[in-house]
Protein backbone atom coordinates (compact mmCIF):
# COMPACT_ATOMS: atom_id res chain seq x y z
CA UNK A 1 0.00 0.00 0.00
CA UNK A 2 1.25 3.70 -0.41
CA UNK A 3 0.32 6.64 0.66
CA UNK A 4 -0.86 7.87 4.05
CA UNK A 5 -1.82 5.78 6.86
CA UNK A 6 -5.57 6.53 7.82
CA UNK A 7 -5.61 6.92 11.45
CA UNK A 8 -8.87 7.30 13.86
CA UNK A 9 -8.91 8.90 17.31
CA UNK A 10 -10.60 7.84 20.28
CA UNK A 11 -11.59 10.28 23.40
CA UNK A 12 -11.60 14.07 22.61
CA UNK A 13 -10.73 15.19 25.72
CA UNK A 14 -7.95 17.60 27.20
CA UNK A 15 -5.10 16.36 25.50
CA UNK A 16 -6.40 15.34 22.00
CA UNK A 17 -6.07 19.17 20.95
CA UNK A 18 -1.92 18.05 20.85
CA UNK A 19 -2.41 14.82 18.59
CA UNK A 20 -4.68 16.29 16.50
CA UNK A 21 -2.93 19.53 15.61
CA UNK A 22 0.31 17.50 14.90
CA UNK A 23 -1.20 14.19 13.35
CA UNK A 24 -3.19 17.11 10.89
CA UNK A 25 0.21 18.16 10.02
CA UNK A 26 2.24 14.52 9.93
CA UNK A 27 2.17 13.90 5.59
CA UNK A 28 2.36 10.25 6.48
CA UNK A 29 -0.84 10.06 8.45
CA UNK A 30 -4.57 11.08 7.63
CA UNK A 31 -6.96 11.44 10.50
CA UNK A 32 -10.31 10.64 9.23
CA UNK A 33 -12.34 10.19 12.45
CA UNK A 34 -12.79 11.42 15.80
CA UNK A 35 -15.00 9.09 18.75
CA UNK A 36 -16.10 9.75 21.90
CA UNK A 37 -18.35 8.65 24.30
CA UNK A 38 -19.95 12.03 24.64
CA UNK A 39 -20.53 12.71 20.58
CA UNK A 40 -20.48 16.22 20.81
CA UNK A 41 -17.54 16.54 22.03
CA UNK A 42 -15.88 14.47 19.47
CA UNK A 43 -17.90 16.38 16.61
CA UNK A 44 -16.44 19.86 18.07
CA UNK A 45 -12.53 18.60 18.03
CA UNK A 46 -12.91 17.00 14.50
CA UNK A 47 -14.93 20.16 12.88
CA UNK A 48 -12.01 22.53 14.93
CA UNK A 49 -9.31 20.33 13.21
CA UNK A 50 -11.13 19.68 9.82
CA UNK A 51 -11.07 15.55 10.05
CA UNK A 52 -13.83 14.35 7.86
CA UNK A 53 -16.10 11.88 10.52
CA UNK A 54 -16.90 12.36 13.94
CA UNK A 55 -19.19 10.43 16.63
CA UNK A 56 -19.64 8.06 18.69
CA UNK A 57 -16.79 5.19 19.17
CA UNK A 58 -18.15 3.01 16.10
CA UNK A 59 -17.16 5.47 13.38
CA UNK A 60 -13.72 4.97 14.34
CA UNK A 61 -14.27 1.29 14.49
CA UNK A 62 -16.43 0.56 11.61
CA UNK A 63 -14.14 3.29 9.47
CA UNK A 64 -12.77 0.71 6.50
CA UNK A 65 -9.91 3.47 5.41
CA UNK A 66 -8.89 3.50 9.50
CA UNK A 67 -5.85 1.11 10.11
CA UNK A 68 -4.64 2.81 13.34
CA UNK A 69 -6.77 3.89 16.12
CA UNK A 70 -5.43 6.53 18.75
CA UNK A 71 -6.52 5.98 22.45
CA UNK A 72 -6.86 8.80 24.21
CA UNK A 73 -9.44 7.91 27.13
CA UNK A 74 -8.80 7.95 31.01
CA UNK A 75 -6.44 5.23 32.29
CA UNK A 76 -9.20 3.23 34.07
CA UNK A 77 -10.86 2.42 30.43
CA UNK A 78 -7.38 1.91 27.96
CA UNK A 79 -7.20 -1.44 27.83
CA UNK A 80 -11.50 -2.18 27.62
CA UNK A 81 -10.95 0.33 24.68
CA UNK A 82 -7.47 -1.40 23.06
CA UNK A 83 -9.14 -4.40 23.16
CA UNK A 84 -12.09 -3.08 21.12
CA UNK A 85 -10.04 -1.34 18.85
CA UNK A 86 -7.58 -4.81 18.33
CA UNK A 87 -11.67 -6.89 17.85
CA UNK A 88 -12.62 -4.38 14.89
CA UNK A 89 -9.03 -5.24 13.49
CA UNK A 90 -6.90 -2.20 13.74
CA UNK A 91 -3.27 -1.17 15.03
CA UNK A 92 -3.41 0.23 18.58
CA UNK A 93 -1.27 3.27 19.76
CA UNK A 94 -2.60 4.57 23.85
CA UNK A 95 -1.73 6.87 26.07
CA UNK A 96 0.19 6.01 28.87
CA UNK A 97 -0.06 3.99 31.06
CA UNK A 98 -0.90 0.78 28.82
CA UNK A 99 -3.98 0.14 31.43
CA UNK A 100 -3.67 0.33 35.38
CA UNK A 101 -2.82 -4.05 35.69
CA UNK A 102 -0.63 -6.32 34.70
CA UNK A 103 -3.33 -9.19 33.94
CA UNK A 104 -5.56 -6.81 31.70
CA UNK A 105 -2.28 -5.25 29.53
CA UNK A 106 -0.74 -8.58 29.10
CA UNK A 107 -4.20 -10.34 27.96
CA UNK A 108 -4.46 -6.97 25.34
CA UNK A 109 -0.65 -7.57 24.15
CA UNK A 110 -2.03 -11.11 23.56
CA UNK A 111 -4.61 -10.65 21.90
CA UNK A 112 -2.80 -8.19 19.56
CA UNK A 113 -0.06 -10.35 18.95
CA UNK A 114 -2.43 -13.44 17.95
CA UNK A 115 -4.58 -10.75 15.90
CA UNK A 116 -1.04 -9.73 14.30
CA UNK A 117 -1.31 -6.21 14.75
CA UNK A 118 1.01 -3.47 16.63
CA UNK A 119 0.49 -1.63 20.01
CA UNK A 120 2.21 1.36 20.26
CA UNK A 121 2.54 2.84 23.64
CA UNK A 122 2.85 6.18 25.17
CA UNK A 123 5.17 8.61 26.06
CA UNK A 124 6.10 9.36 22.99
CA UNK A 125 8.45 11.86 24.18
CA UNK A 126 11.31 9.89 24.46
CA UNK A 127 11.46 9.84 21.05
CA UNK A 128 12.18 13.63 20.59
CA UNK A 129 15.02 14.88 20.27
CA UNK A 130 15.95 15.77 24.01
CA UNK A 131 15.96 11.70 25.02
CA UNK A 132 17.19 10.89 21.72
CA UNK A 133 20.03 12.81 21.45
CA UNK A 134 21.05 11.76 25.66
CA UNK A 135 21.03 8.43 24.52
CA UNK A 136 23.53 9.01 21.72
CA UNK A 137 25.31 10.96 23.96
CA UNK A 138 25.89 8.51 26.56
CA UNK A 139 26.27 5.59 23.69
CA UNK A 140 29.68 6.94 23.04
CA UNK A 141 31.37 7.85 26.07
CA UNK A 142 30.63 11.33 26.54
CA UNK A 143 29.74 10.89 30.12
CA UNK A 144 31.93 7.47 31.02
CA UNK A 145 30.02 4.87 32.36
CA UNK A 146 26.47 6.20 33.46
CA UNK A 147 26.04 4.89 37.28
CA UNK A 148 22.74 6.56 38.89
CA UNK A 149 20.15 9.15 38.09
CA UNK A 150 18.43 11.52 39.74
CA UNK A 151 15.17 12.76 39.14
CA UNK A 152 12.10 14.94 40.30
CA UNK A 153 8.91 15.89 40.06
CA UNK A 154 7.14 18.27 42.46
CA UNK A 155 4.50 20.40 42.54
CA UNK A 156 0.62 20.85 43.98
CA UNK A 157 -1.14 19.18 41.34
CA UNK A 158 -2.97 19.07 38.46
CA UNK A 159 -6.36 20.38 38.97
CA UNK A 160 -4.95 23.78 39.00
CA UNK A 161 -5.47 23.51 34.74
CA UNK A 162 -7.25 20.17 34.51
CA UNK A 163 -11.16 20.58 34.37
CA UNK A 164 -11.91 16.85 35.27
CA UNK A 165 -9.09 15.90 37.41
CA UNK A 166 -10.34 13.09 39.47
CA UNK A 167 -9.21 10.51 37.35
CA UNK A 168 -5.84 11.72 38.20
CA UNK A 169 -5.56 10.75 42.00
CA UNK A 170 -7.70 8.00 41.32
CA UNK A 171 -6.58 3.91 40.65
CA UNK A 172 -4.22 4.16 38.20
CA UNK A 173 -3.27 7.89 38.40
CA UNK A 174 -1.54 10.29 40.97
CA UNK A 175 1.94 11.53 40.31
CA UNK A 176 3.24 7.99 40.00
CA UNK A 177 1.23 5.87 37.42
CA UNK A 178 0.37 9.38 35.41
CA UNK A 179 4.04 11.33 35.60
CA UNK A 180 6.14 8.25 36.18
CA UNK A 181 5.43 6.74 32.54
CA UNK A 182 7.66 9.71 31.34
CA UNK A 183 10.52 9.38 33.99
CA UNK A 184 10.94 5.73 33.74
CA UNK A 185 10.75 5.21 30.15
CA UNK A 186 13.38 7.83 29.96
CA UNK A 187 15.49 5.70 32.28
CA UNK A 188 14.39 2.01 30.92
CA UNK A 189 16.34 4.02 27.31
CA UNK A 190 19.44 4.73 29.02
CA UNK A 191 20.06 2.37 31.57
CA UNK A 192 17.74 -0.63 30.58
CA UNK A 193 15.38 -2.46 32.60
CA UNK A 194 14.23 -2.22 35.50
CA UNK A 195 15.11 -5.02 38.24
CA UNK A 196 14.53 -3.91 41.99
CA UNK A 197 12.02 -1.30 43.61
CA UNK A 198 11.98 -0.09 47.13
CA UNK A 199 9.68 3.12 47.83
CA UNK A 200 7.70 5.28 50.65
CA UNK A 201 4.66 7.00 50.05
CA UNK A 202 2.14 9.53 51.99
CA UNK A 203 -1.11 11.13 51.00
CA UNK A 204 -1.12 14.91 51.41
CA UNK A 205 -4.99 15.42 51.70
CA UNK A 206 -7.92 12.71 51.69
CA UNK A 207 -9.64 15.05 49.61
CA UNK A 208 -8.65 17.15 46.78
CA UNK A 209 -10.85 20.39 44.81
CA UNK A 210 -11.38 20.86 41.44
CA UNK A 211 -10.05 24.89 40.45
CA UNK A 212 -11.04 25.10 36.82
CA UNK A 213 -13.54 24.58 34.59
CA UNK A 214 -17.52 23.98 34.86
CA UNK A 215 -16.95 21.47 37.98
CA UNK A 216 -14.75 24.52 39.89
CA UNK A 217 -15.15 23.88 43.74
CA UNK A 218 -16.24 19.92 43.54
CA UNK A 219 -14.66 17.98 45.79
CA UNK A 220 -13.37 14.50 44.69
CA UNK A 221 -11.64 11.62 46.73
CA UNK A 222 -7.63 11.14 46.58
CA UNK A 223 -7.43 7.16 46.64
CA UNK A 224 -3.78 6.78 45.94
CA UNK A 225 -0.49 8.31 47.52
CA UNK A 226 -0.15 11.43 46.27
CA UNK A 227 3.67 12.14 46.70
CA UNK A 228 6.12 8.75 46.41
CA UNK A 229 9.99 8.52 46.85
CA UNK A 230 11.52 5.67 44.98
CA UNK A 231 14.71 3.44 44.75
CA UNK A 232 15.37 2.00 41.52
CA UNK A 233 18.15 -0.98 40.41
CA UNK A 234 18.33 -1.88 36.46
CA UNK A 235 19.14 -5.14 35.26
CA UNK A 236 23.13 -3.59 34.37
CA UNK A 237 23.80 -2.39 38.02
CA UNK A 238 22.72 1.30 37.36
CA UNK A 239 20.25 3.49 39.84
CA UNK A 240 18.01 5.64 40.16
CA UNK A 241 16.17 7.90 43.01
CA UNK A 242 12.72 9.27 42.16
CA UNK A 243 10.74 12.02 43.79
CA UNK A 244 6.70 11.95 42.55
CA UNK A 245 4.61 14.54 44.39
CA UNK A 246 1.85 16.66 43.75
CA UNK A 247 1.71 18.14 47.32
CA UNK A 248 5.15 20.35 46.95
CA UNK A 249 3.97 24.00 47.09
CA UNK A 250 6.99 24.50 45.65
CA UNK A 251 6.83 23.75 41.51
CA UNK A 252 10.28 21.76 40.46
CA UNK A 253 9.59 19.05 37.39
CA UNK A 254 11.47 17.79 34.85
CA UNK A 255 14.89 17.41 36.80
CA UNK A 256 16.68 14.33 34.93
CA UNK A 257 19.81 14.38 36.37
CA UNK A 258 22.40 11.26 34.75
CA UNK A 259 25.77 10.75 36.55
CA UNK A 260 28.82 8.79 35.14
CA UNK A 261 32.21 8.65 36.11
CA UNK A 262 33.05 11.41 33.52
CA UNK A 263 30.72 13.82 33.92
CA UNK A 264 26.93 14.42 34.32
CA UNK A 265 23.95 14.77 31.95
CA UNK A 266 21.40 16.45 32.92
CA UNK A 267 18.81 16.27 30.15
CA UNK A 268 15.47 17.77 29.29
CA UNK A 269 11.93 17.57 30.78
CA UNK A 270 10.93 14.20 29.87
CA UNK A 271 7.57 15.32 29.33
CA UNK A 272 8.58 17.54 26.44
CA UNK A 273 10.53 16.52 23.25
CA UNK A 274 13.73 18.14 23.98
CA UNK A 275 15.38 21.57 25.63
CA UNK A 276 18.58 22.24 27.11
CA UNK A 277 21.15 19.28 27.38
CA UNK A 278 24.89 19.82 29.43
CA UNK A 279 27.18 17.43 30.59
CA UNK A 280 28.79 19.22 34.11
CA UNK A 281 32.80 17.92 34.53
CA UNK A 282 34.35 17.46 37.70
CA UNK A 283 36.08 20.27 39.44
CA UNK A 284 39.73 20.56 38.56
CA UNK A 285 40.28 21.45 42.25
CA UNK A 286 38.62 21.70 46.12
CA UNK A 287 36.46 25.26 45.91
CA UNK A 288 36.50 26.93 49.42
CA UNK A 289 33.18 28.97 50.39
CA UNK A 290 32.33 31.65 50.09
CA UNK A 291 34.62 31.59 46.34
CA UNK A 292 32.13 30.53 44.23
CA UNK A 293 31.85 27.20 42.73
CA UNK A 294 32.45 26.95 39.17
CA UNK A 295 32.20 23.79 37.03
CA UNK A 296 32.75 23.41 33.83
CA UNK A 297 29.49 23.12 31.64
CA UNK A 298 29.26 21.74 28.07
CA UNK A 299 26.30 22.50 26.11
CA UNK A 300 25.20 19.58 23.83
CA UNK A 301 23.69 20.30 20.65
CA UNK A 302 20.16 18.56 20.05
CA UNK A 303 20.25 16.46 17.66
CA UNK A 304 16.54 15.78 15.51
CA UNK A 305 13.59 17.71 14.09
CA UNK A 306 11.52 19.22 16.78
CA UNK A 307 8.30 17.41 17.48
CA UNK A 308 5.37 16.85 19.37
CA UNK A 309 2.53 14.04 20.60
CA UNK A 310 1.91 11.52 17.90
CA UNK A 311 5.38 11.15 16.62
CA UNK A 312 5.54 7.79 18.05
CA UNK A 313 2.36 6.69 16.37
CA UNK A 314 3.81 8.19 13.03
CA UNK A 315 7.04 5.80 13.84
CA UNK A 316 4.47 2.94 14.21
CA UNK A 317 2.94 4.15 11.03
CA UNK A 318 6.23 4.09 8.81
CA UNK A 319 7.74 0.81 10.72
CA UNK A 320 3.78 -0.91 9.61
CA UNK A 321 4.36 -0.16 6.08
CA UNK A 322 8.37 -0.84 6.41
CA UNK A 323 8.04 -4.09 8.36
CA UNK A 324 10.21 -3.00 10.89
CA UNK A 325 9.80 -2.52 14.48
CA UNK A 326 8.74 0.51 15.94
CA UNK A 327 10.18 1.65 19.39
CA UNK A 328 7.76 2.59 21.96
CA UNK A 329 6.45 -0.73 22.22
CA UNK A 330 3.43 -2.63 23.65
CA UNK A 331 6.41 -4.64 25.36
CA UNK A 332 8.13 -1.79 27.10
CA UNK A 333 4.90 0.10 27.96
CA UNK A 334 3.85 -3.34 29.98
CA UNK A 335 7.15 -3.16 31.81
CA UNK A 336 7.12 0.86 32.42
CA UNK A 337 3.77 -0.33 33.82
CA UNK A 338 5.21 -3.59 35.90
CA UNK A 339 7.20 -1.33 37.61
CA UNK A 340 5.31 1.82 38.72
CA UNK A 341 2.58 -1.41 39.60
CA UNK A 342 5.96 -2.58 41.61
CA UNK A 343 6.56 0.52 43.11
CA UNK A 344 2.98 0.97 44.44
CA UNK A 345 3.56 -2.68 46.28
CA UNK A 346 6.92 -1.05 47.72
CA UNK A 347 4.58 1.21 49.04
CA UNK A 348 1.77 -0.85 50.81
CA UNK A 349 4.44 -3.61 51.86
CA UNK A 350 7.66 -1.60 53.08
CA UNK A 351 10.37 -4.39 51.18
CA UNK A 352 12.11 -4.17 48.14
CA UNK A 353 10.03 -5.84 45.03
CA UNK A 354 11.57 -7.61 42.41
CA UNK A 355 10.38 -6.27 38.56
CA UNK A 356 9.26 -9.71 37.00
CA UNK A 357 9.06 -7.87 33.37
CA UNK A 358 12.21 -7.15 31.03
CA UNK A 359 12.52 -5.92 28.02
CA UNK A 360 14.81 -5.06 25.52
CA UNK A 361 16.28 -2.11 24.28
CA UNK A 362 14.02 -0.52 21.89
CA UNK A 363 16.59 1.27 19.77
CA UNK A 364 16.48 4.72 18.94
CA UNK A 365 15.26 7.04 16.26
CA UNK A 366 17.68 8.84 13.85
CA UNK A 367 18.46 12.04 14.24
CA UNK A 368 17.21 12.23 10.39
CA UNK A 369 13.79 11.31 11.29
CA UNK A 370 11.50 14.34 10.13
CA UNK A 371 7.62 14.24 11.14
CA UNK A 372 6.90 16.65 8.09
CA UNK A 373 8.57 14.38 5.34
CA UNK A 374 6.08 12.60 2.95
CA UNK A 375 7.98 9.33 2.82
CA UNK A 376 4.70 6.71 2.73
N1 LIG B 1 -4.18 16.02 29.78
C1 LIG B 1 -2.89 15.88 29.65
O1 LIG B 1 -2.13 16.85 29.84
C2 LIG B 1 -2.28 14.58 29.21
C3 LIG B 1 -0.96 14.61 28.79
C4 LIG B 1 -0.38 13.44 28.31
C5 LIG B 1 -1.13 12.28 28.30
N2 LIG B 1 -2.40 12.25 28.74
C6 LIG B 1 -3.12 10.97 28.71
O2 LIG B 1 -4.15 11.08 27.75
C7 LIG B 1 -5.28 10.31 28.14
C8 LIG B 1 -6.49 11.20 28.16
O3 LIG B 1 -6.27 12.26 29.06
P1 LIG B 1 -7.13 13.58 28.99
O4 LIG B 1 -6.50 14.52 29.92
O5 LIG B 1 -7.34 13.97 27.58
O6 LIG B 1 -8.52 13.03 29.64
P2 LIG B 1 -9.97 13.67 29.48
O7 LIG B 1 -10.76 13.17 30.63
O8 LIG B 1 -9.85 15.14 29.25
O9 LIG B 1 -10.52 13.01 28.12
C9 LIG B 1 -10.83 11.64 28.01
C10 LIG B 1 -11.92 11.48 26.95
O10 LIG B 1 -12.19 10.09 26.78
C11 LIG B 1 -13.59 9.90 26.69
N3 LIG B 1 -13.88 8.53 27.10
C12 LIG B 1 -13.81 8.00 28.35
N4 LIG B 1 -14.14 6.71 28.31
C13 LIG B 1 -14.41 6.40 27.04
C14 LIG B 1 -14.79 5.21 26.37
N5 LIG B 1 -14.97 4.06 27.05
N6 LIG B 1 -14.99 5.25 25.05
C15 LIG B 1 -14.82 6.40 24.37
N7 LIG B 1 -14.47 7.57 24.93
C16 LIG B 1 -14.25 7.57 26.26
C17 LIG B 1 -14.17 10.95 27.62
O11 LIG B 1 -15.54 11.22 27.31
C18 LIG B 1 -13.25 12.13 27.36
O12 LIG B 1 -13.71 12.96 26.31
C19 LIG B 1 -4.93 9.70 29.49
O13 LIG B 1 -4.45 8.40 29.29
C20 LIG B 1 -3.79 10.56 30.00
O14 LIG B 1 -2.90 9.81 30.81
C21 LIG B 1 -3.01 13.39 29.18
Amino acid sequence: MAGPIGVGIIGAGNISDQYLTNLTTFPDVKVIAVGDLLEDRAREQAAKYGVPKSGGVDVVLNDPDIEIVVNLTIPAVHIEVSEAIIAAGKHVWTEKPIGIDRESSRRMLEKADAAGLRVGVAPDTVLGPGVQTAKRVIARGDIGRPLFAQTTFQWQGPEIFHPNPAFLYAQGGGPLLDMGPYYVSTLVHVFGPVATVAALGLKGTETRTVQVGPLEGTEFPVEIPSTVSVLMQFENGGQAQSLYSTDSPLRRQGIVEIAGTEGTLVIPDPNTFGGDITITRPLSEMVVPPAPVVQEVVEIEQEGVPSGRGLGLLDMARAIRDGRPHIATGEFGYHVLDTLLSIEEAVASGTFVTVESTVADPGSLGADFDPLAATL
